[in-house]
């Protein structure tokens, strides 16, 4: 049998709000709670919100994570619909540099923002690296391996090494 990622733990000031937040930004089911989760299924894996206090034995403070979604053409409209609908602040790179923008990576689309407690959120419709060196927008680590003479230029066009 493949490995999967079953689940994981992310942690939050309110794992219920939070939860939500994921689930309506990606058009996913409504979370479920399994004791001090909330879960909110993404594919194989459960994203499991957890109150911080209890997650990490009385600490208050969150230390931000990323997570990024592969999406479709159709759920990216939706998820970026919400994002402006909502107001939120959004991001076309990770060290937000680029507010109010997306990106064009792998010639798709990207978009960063973030949830109720800081963790950055992207979703892409092509996985990091996937149009290769051919892309008209190819992704940035790929495009800057390619620019780095100490790894060697034109030779490196497969990204997935
Ligand atoms: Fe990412």
């Amino acid at each position: 049998m493949a490995v999967r990622l079953n689940h994981t733990i992310v942690a939050a000031r309110d794992r219920d709000a939070s939860a939500r937040f994921l689930a309506e930004m990606l058009g996913l089911p409504a979370p479920v709670v399994l004791g001090h989760f909330a879960g909110v299924r993404v594919g194989d894996t459960t994203l499991d919100f957890m109150d911080v206090q209890e997650y990490r034995d009385g600490a208050t403070e969150i230390a931000s994570q990323h997570y990024a979604f592969l999406v479709s053409e159709i759920e990216f409209d939706a998820i970026f619909a919400r994002i402006r609908e909502r107001g939120l602040a959004y991001w076309a790179d990770p060290g937000r540099t680029k507010p109010g923008q997306i990106n064009a990576w792998d010639d798709g689309r990207g978009v960063y923002f973030e949830d109720p407690n800081g963790h950055l959120l992207e979703a892409i419709t092509r996985p990091y690296g996937s149009g290769g060196t051919a892309a008209s927008h190819p992704h940035p680590l790929v495009a800057h391996r390619l620019m780095s003479p100490e790894r060697g230029t034109a030779t490196h066009r497969d990204p997935s090494t």
